[in-house]
């Protein structure tokens, strides 16, 4: 059978304890000493994907255990050979493609370095990532009863390798759009490429905080390690789909505000009967998009370099797109803040929301204590 890789690490501190048990309760320090000695390793077998095709694949969860911030901290070369070496342990055990997890795609050239110095295919699962990011977006507005064409959007991180291309397809959704991150000539730039390609009137800021108080939409894809998006800065009944891991919207918009409706973009359910004899955080049977994108290639047979680098092209978005439809990966159930969203809590944020924008209700204490304790 067909067998792809896919390079993962932990997120969180909390995180740390699902790679390495024996973490639990030493000090953080410690944590980070042990991360920076341990090599890349196999973490388990993903079984029983099954196409609607009927086609299967199977595949490896490979640790390159680091935190976010010792990716962009430790030395780019004691960094990258890590990833290599999960990239190469991913070769070992037959696989024909290997899909680089998180930060392990976002430090570096998004992967160039990766396929250069390993024998198989590799992809950062970017693709799909940003077709899951704007499905999972707009099924937020439409839930929210928020109009598309009327609609002010902002994605935050837009200069980056998922956060340009999201822009790119939501400027010909949104009828404006602006664009913002911490480097304002980066920013300016993009504009400036970007407006002849969309419809959308398209401005740029480097005060994330003034772009979010503008928005309808928001659209979090950065690379930060702290909290970017604050419930002070929210419109009334604002839709915020996080692409970012790990995620950057304040935990206390949970609890402040009921009216928001926050969901993680990219989460995606697999065909078949999949077990990744790992719990990384998502429910049964889901993965993330970048790790459906891989799986998606191996059952095609498509052992390419798909997405790879910083620039990613729209027309291998659609057809990932279109791949993923005919394989029956579709969009999971809505989560925010690690935990699922009911139809319930759905209906409520919208009539809070409806009572917000209309600047007619307090924030509800007793929807943000339910929202609180998701
Ligand atoms: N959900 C999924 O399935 C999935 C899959 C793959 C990747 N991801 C995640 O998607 C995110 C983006 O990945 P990428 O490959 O597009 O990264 P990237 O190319 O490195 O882009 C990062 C973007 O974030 C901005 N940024 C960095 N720090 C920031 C901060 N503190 N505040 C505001 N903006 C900041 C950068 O611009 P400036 O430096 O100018 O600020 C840039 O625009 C990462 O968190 C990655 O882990 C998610």
């Amino acid at each position: 059978m067909r067998k792809f890789g896919f390079l993962i690490h932990p997120l969180s501190y909390e995180d740390v304890l699902r790679y390495e048990p024996k973490a639990a309760g030493k000090g953080r320090p410690l944590i980070r000493k042990i991360l920076e000695w341990m090599p890349a390793y196999k973490v388990s077998e993903i079984t029983g994907i099954r196409s609607a095709t009927g086609a299967q694949c199977e595949g490896y969860f490979i640790a390159a255990p680091l935190l976010p911030d010792q990716f962009l901290e430790l030395p780019r070369d004691q960094v990258m050979a890590r990833i290599i070496r999960g990239a190469n342990i991913a070769a070992e055990l037959g696989c024909e493609i290997v899909g680089l997890g998180a930060f392990t795609s976002v430090v570096g050239d998004g992967g160039v370095t990766v396929a250069e110095n390993c024998p198989i295919a590799v992809t950062t699962g970017n693709s799909f990532t940003i077709a899951a990011g704007i499905q999972s977006l707009i099924r937020g507005a439409r839930e929210m009863g928020i109009d598309l064409a009327q609609a002010h959007a902002t994605v935050i991180g837009a200069t980056g390798s998922i956060g340009a291309a999201c822009s790119h397809i939501l400027g010909n959704q949104v009828k404006s759009l602006t664009l913002t991150a911490r480097n304002a000539t980066r920013l300016k730039n993009l504009s400036h490429a970007l407006q002849p390609h969309i419809s959308a009137h398209c401005d740029w800021t480097a005060d994330i905080r003034d772009a979010v108080r503008r928005a309808d939409l928001v659209l979090t894809a950065t690379s930060a390690v702290s909290e970017v998006v604050e419930p002070e800065d929210l419109r009334p009944g604002a839709v915020v789909c996080e692409v970012s891991l790990p995620h950057d919207v304040s935990r206390r918009v949970a609890v402040e505000r009921p009216d928001v409706l926050v969901t993680e973009g990219g989460n995606v359910r697999v065909p078949g009967d999949v077990d990744f004899h790992f719990d990384f955080g998502l429910p049964p049977k889901t993965a993330l998009a970048c790790m459906s994108e891989t799986m998606i290639l191996t059952l095609e047979n498509r052992f390419e370099n798909y997405s790879l680098g910083r620039g990613i092209n729209i027309h291998k978005v659609l057809e990932i797109e279109a791949l993923a439809a005919k394989h029956g990966f579709e969009l999971a159930g809505m989560r925010a803040f690690d935990k699922a969203i009911t139809d319930e809590q759905v209906a409520h944020t919208r009539e809070l929301a409806v009572a917000a924008r209309a600047g007619v209700a307090p924030v509800d204490r007793v929807g943000a204590a339910a929202q609180a304790k998701r």
